[in-house]
C-alpha cells in the first residue's frame, strides 16, 4: 500500500498515491529507492471512501507536542485540531483551527516518536478527546507523503533536528528585527507616522520598526499609496531610516476590481487570478471591496506578484507584513443575493435570536475557488488550501531577490504552513486584551518553535479590546523574550503605545525593552547557534514536562512571565537539569565537559543591569514579582552576556560586552557576529568570540578566543564579567578584549 524509504539517520518516508509537490520539504526523494511496504511504523492506517486514518494508542502518560499554531494547552492531548488556515478573530479555546497548518507532531513517553505530514490540505487531528488513548489523523485524500521519525533511543531534539532538515532550517531575519516594533491599524499618514517617531526618540523608548497598515493605500488597493496621506513617500521612508526606524507596510492578497486600476487590469490580460468553477473570475469580498485573487500557485503569478513590490523596495523599504492569505474572505456576490432573501424571509419570518448571518470564510467560498497550475491544468483549491499563505510568501520574496538581491529582508505572514518557516516570521492573529491570550503567547512560542518558526511572536497587549495598564507591562515583559515584540491594536480599540498609561507604567516598559536592547548580544548568538544547530530557540523545560508556563530562551536564561491579573508573584518549577548541551562548536568550547546544572540563579529583574539576584536549589517555590520586575533565571554553569541598550539596533557598535556568569564549575559562551544585513551567513561569513570560565578554587580562571572571519571584525574592546558563586557571591572583572 506505501512506498518506503529511509530519508534520514530516524526519518523514514512513508508515500501514499501521488503526492503533489508541496515545497514543505527540502530533502530530495529517490523514487527508485521508494520499497513497496504494507504497514507503517507506529501507526495502524485505513482506508475508505472518506480517505486515511492513521491510529495510535497512547499510554497514560504520553505526552503529545507540536501542531505550531493551534490554540490550548502545549500538551496537546484531550482536542481536537483541524489544520486547515482559517481567518478566525476570536481566539476562544473551543477553536479547532488558526491561521496556519503544521502537521507535526512528537509523541513523548515510554517510547517517544515523531510524525510529519506533507500535505497541504485540510487534516483532522484528534488527540485523546474522542476517546482518551486515541491520537487519530484524518485526511480525505490518500495521496500523501508520511514521515515518522522514530529509532532506538531517539529524543525530543533529535526528532526536531531531523524535520528540520527535512524541511528546512529556520527563517534569520535581518538583524534589526530584534528590535521593539509599533504598529496599530492604523497610523495611517506621514504626519501620525513621524509624530509617533518622535515619541520613541524623545521619550528615549527604543524602537526599531513602525508598520502601515491597511489605510496607508489609496482605498485599499494594494500596492498603491495614498498621494493625499504621503506626498513624498520616498523621501518619508528615507527620512524615517535616518532616524533608526523601518517601515512595514502591510500587503494583502486581495486585488480590488477596478476599471483603470493597473494591478487589476494587469492581473485580468495576463490571468494571473484564481477562477471558479464555472470558469469566470472568482470574486470575494475583503477590505477593497469586491476583489480578485491572485493565483500565487502558479509561478507567472508569483514572478508577477513580486515585481509589484519594486517601488517599495526601491524606495528603501525593506520588509512586508502580508495578511489576510488564508485566504480570508468576507462573503462573495452569490453570498449576498442568498443574505439579501434570507433577510427578506426572516423580515416575514422573525429574525433567529442572535439576528445575524455568519458570512465570512463560509466552506462553500473555497470549494468554488480553482487555481491553474504550471502546466496549465486546473487545480481545486481545497486540495492546497493551505499552501496559499506561504506561496504568497514565496510571491514577496520573489521581489526581494530581484530588487535587493543578497540582503535579508523582513517579512511577517499571517497564514502560513511548514516551510513557510524558512523564509518568513509568523505573528499569532488577532489576539485580545485578555489574560488568558498572555498565556496563550507563552505556550505559542514554544509550540512554533517545535514547529521550526524560531522568529515569532503575538501582538503585545492584545489586538482586540482594550488594554490596560498592568497587562500592558506584563505583557510587555512577556515581549522582552518574544523573538518578534510587536505591540498592534484594532482599530476602535485603546491607543495601545506604550506612553498612553501613565508615566508610572511608561517607565516599567521603557526598562523592560531596555532590557530587550541590552540582551541583543546573548538573543542574537543563541539564535544564530540553535539555526545552525537545528535546535529550537525558545524550548519547554524537558526537564519539567508538565511546565507550560515558563521556557527557555537560549540555552542559559530561563524565563517565568507572570500572566495573571494582581499577581505579584507566582509558583516556578526550577528543573534539575540532567540533559546538558551537547558540545559547541569552535575550538575552545570543545573542552566543554558535562557540568553539573541544578542550581539557577534569580535576577529578579527590573533593569538591564545585574542586581537583586539569589541562588535556588530545584524545587517549587513562590516567588514575589513587583509589577516592574520580571522573574529570570541563569541555569548553573552558564553565561548570559548584555550591552548598553541603544535606541535602535545598528546605532552604535557593541563595544563593551557585561558577562554575566553563574559559575559552579565551568561555563562557556559563543558570542557570535555578522553583517546582520545579508546572506553571508551561510557561507561561513561570521565571527565569534568565544568564553570559557573555570572555576579555580575560589578564583576563576577566563579565556577568551576570538574566529574573526576578515569581513566581520569584532567591535568588542573589553569585556566585564559578573560572575557569580553558589553561595551568590559575585567576583568582578575587567578584561581587555
Ligand atoms: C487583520 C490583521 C490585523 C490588521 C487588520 C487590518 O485583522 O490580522 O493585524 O490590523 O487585519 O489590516
Amino acid at each position: 500500500m506505501f512506498k518506503q524509504s529511509a530519508i534520514l539517520k530516524f526519518t523514514t518516508l512513508y508515500r501514499l498515491g501521488r503526492p503533489l509537490t508541496t515545497g514543505m520539504t527540502i530533502l530530495p526523494v529517490d523514487e527508485d529507492a521508494l520499497g513497496p511496504i504494507d504497514a507503517i511504523t507506529r501507526f495502524d492506517c485505513s482506508i475508505d471512501e472518506n480517505g486515511l486514518t492513521l491510529t495510535h494508542t497512547l499510554l497514560p502518560h504520553d505526552r503529545v507536542f507540536g501542531l505550531g499554531q493551534t490554540l490550548g494547552a502545549f500538551n496537546k492531548r484531550g482536542k481536537v485540531y483541524r489544520l486547515y488556515a482559517t481567518d478566525d478573530p476570536v481566539h476562544t479555546p473551543d477553536k479547532d483551527c488558526l491561521y496556519g497548518s503544521h502537521p507535526f507532531l512528537i509523541v513523548e513517553g515510554a517510547e517517544t516518536f515523531g510524525v510529519f505530514l506533507d500535505y497541504p490540505a485540510e487534516i483532522i487531528i484528534d488527540i485523546g478527546f474522542t476517546q482518551d488513548d486515541l491520537l487519530r489523523i484524518r485526511i480525505t485524500n490518500v495521496d500523501v507523503d508520511i514521515y515518522v521519525f522514530d529509532g532506538l533511543g531517539i529524543t525530543v531534539k533529535d526528532i526536531v533536528r531531523e524535520f528540520l532538515t527535512l524541511t528546512g532550517s529556520p527563517y534569520v531575519p535581518p538583524k534589526w528585527a530584534f528590535g521593539y516594533h509599533q504598529s496599530r491599524w492604523s497610523y495611517p499618514d506621514e504626519k501620525s507616522i513621524t509624530e509617533l517617531g518622535k515619541m520613541f526618540r524623545q521619550k528615549g523608548f527604543p524602537c526599531d520598526a513602525i508598520y502601515m497598515d491597511i489605510d496607508y493605500m489609496d482605498n485599499y488597493k494594494v500596492f498603491t499609496i495614498s498621494e493625499e496621506r504621503f506626498v513624498d513617500f520616498e523621501r518619508f521612508v528615507v527620512s524615517m531610516k535616518r532616524d533608526g526606524f523601518r517601515l512595514v507596510p502591510i500587503i494583502d492578497p486581495a486585488v480590488k476590481v477596478e476599471r483603470g486600476y493597473g494591478v487589476c487590469r494587469e492581473g485580468m490580460e495576463d490571468g494571473y487570478f484564481c477562477r471558479d468553477t464555472d470558469g469566470d473570475l472568482f470574486v470575494a469580498a475583503v477590505w477593497p471591496g469586491f476583489a480578485y485573487l491572485p493565483d500565487f500557485h502558479n509561478r507567472k503569478t508569483r514572478k508577477w506578484w513580486g515585481g509589484l513590490h519594486k517601488r517599495f523596495i526601491e524606495a528603501g523599504i525593506e520588509g512586508f507584513w502580508n495578511d489576510m492569505n488564508e485566504p480570508s474572505i468576507f462573503y462573495t456576490p452569490q453570498a449576498v443575493n442568498e443574505f439579501y432573501d434570507t433577510v427578506q424571509y426572516m423580515k416575514h419570518n422573525g429574525f433567529d435570536k442572535e439576528g445575524v448571518i455568519p458570512m465570512s470564510n463560509r466552506p462553500e467560498y473555497f470549494q468554488d475557488i480553482v487555481h491553474t497550475d504550471d502546466a496549465g491544468n486546473p487545480v481545486p483549491h481545497n486540495s492546497i488550501h493551505n499552501l496559499y499563505g506561504f506561496n504568497m510568501a514565496q510571491a514577496t520574496i520573489e521581489g526581494f531577490n530581484e530588487y535587493m538581491p543578497g540582503q535579508r529582508y523582513f517579512l511577517l505572514s499571517r497564514s502560513s504552513c511548514t516551510g513557510t518557516h524558512r523564509i518568513a516570521g509568523i505573528w499569532t492573529g488577532d489576539n485580545m486584551s485578555w489574560w488568558e491570550h498572555l498565556l496563550s503567547h507563552i505556550r505559542m512560542l514554544m509550540s512554533l518553535n517545535i514547529a521550526g518558526f524560531f522568529y515569532c511572536g503575538a501582538d503585545i497587549g492584545g489586538f482586540g479590546c482594550n488594554t490596560y495598564a498592568e497587562l500592558m507591562i506584563r505583557w510587555m515583559q512577556l515581549g522582552v523574550f518574544s523573538p518578534l515584540c510587536r505591540n498592534h491594536s484594532a482599530m476602535g480599540t485603546r491607543y495601545q503605545e506604550p506612553w498612553g498609561f501613565g508615566h508610572g507604567a511608561f517607565e516599567l516598559m521603557r526598562e523592560a525593552i531596555r532590557l530587550r536592547y541590552a540582551l541583543l548580544p546573548y538573543t542574537y548568538s543563541e539564535y544564530m547557534r540553535c539555526v545552525r544547530r537545528l535546535e529550537p530557540f525558545i524550548s519547554p523545560l524537558f526537564d519539567a514536562k508538565d511546565v507550560e508556563d515558563q521556557f527557555m530562551y537560549g540555552d542559559s536564561i530561563m524565563v517565568a512571565p507572570i500572566y495573571q491579573p494582581n499577581a505579584r508573584g507566582r509558583y516556578v518549577t526550577l528543573p534539575s537539569t540532567k540533559s546538558v548541551p551537547e558540545q559547541k562548536t569552535g575550538s575552545i568550547l570543545e573542552q566543554n565537559g558535562r557540568q553539573k546544572r541544578t542550581r539557577w540563579l534569580l535576577w529578579r529583574c527590573s533593569r538591564y543591569d545585574v542586581r537583586n539576584v539569589e541562588v535556588y536549589e530545584a524545587g517549587v517555590y513562590y516567588m514575589g514579582a513587583e509589577l516592574g520586575e520580571m522573574l529570570i533565571f541563569i541555569m548553573e554553569n552558564s553565561l548570559v552576556t548584555l550591552t548598553h541598550p541603544v535606541e535602535y539596533i545598528g546605532q552604535a557598535a557593541c563595544r563593551s560586552l557585561t558577562v554575566i556568569g553563574f559559575v559552579t564549575d565551568k561555563a562557556t559562551f559563543s558570542h557570535y557576529e555578522d553583517d546582520g544585513s545579508t546572506f553571508k551567513y551561510k557561507e561561513g561569513c561570521f565571527s565569534t568570540l568565544d568564553i570559557v570560565i573555570e572555576r579555580d578554587g575560589d578564583d576563576y580562571d577566563i579565556m577568551l578566543s576570538r574566529n574573526e572571519h576578515e569581513d566581520v571584525p569584532i567591535a568588542i574592546t573589553e569585556l566585564l564579567f559578573e560572575i557569580y558563586d553558589e553561595s551568590g557571591h559575585k567576583a568582578c572583572r575587567r578584561v581587555a578584549a
